[in-house]
């Protein structure tokens, strides 16, 4: 059981799903330049800024995915999730958010809103505290704010 002074809620883990081990070399203009180990560097510093801890986990199989979110809440009291094309149809992913129990914020390094119709949708976003799309590694930024601001 994990108490208020000495265990503070601040553990954050960041999930990154099909394809996200890709950038660097996926299409810039939506995704900007930076390697999953820049980006994630920079998420390490957004997260030391505001005081979290982060951990990350990135996969291409979406049971491995899955799996991480069945163990997810023995590691972190929350979540930051970019499923990349997952987001759009795997219920699957879904559900087990939905078991994980933790607070959640739903990123995307492109605005999907404003690209094809099918990028539009995304069946996590109700189950998340947030949605942060189109500000590049800033959404990661925003979204552990908002984390923060939940985890209090
Ligand atoms: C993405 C948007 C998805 O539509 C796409 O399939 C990705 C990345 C983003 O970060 O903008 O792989 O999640």
């Amino acid at each position: 059981m994990r108490s208020g002074s000495t265990n503070p809620r601040n553990r954050v883990a960041v999930l990154h799903g099909v394809n996200l081990d890709q950038l660097g070399r996926r299409p810039a203009a939506h995704y900007g330049t930076l390697t999953l180990d820049q980006l994630e560097q920079q998420i390490t510093g957004f997260a030391d800024e505001l005081g979290l801890k982060v951990q990350f986990f990135q996969s291409n199989h979406e049971g491995q995915f899955v799996e991480q979110l069945h163990r997810v809440d023995e590691l972190a009291d929350g979540l930051i999730l970019n499923p990349g094309a997952w987001t759009h149809y795997a219920w699957a992913i879904r559900d087990a958010l939905e078991i994980a129990g933790l607070p959640a914020v739903e990123v995307h390094l492109s605005d999907v809103g404003a690209r094809e119709p099918w990028r539009q949708v995304s069946v996590i976003g109700d189950l998340c505290v947030a949605t942060i799309a189109g500000r590049g590694p800033a959404g990661y930024r925003d979204a552990l704010a908002t984390l923060r601001e939940a985890l209090a």
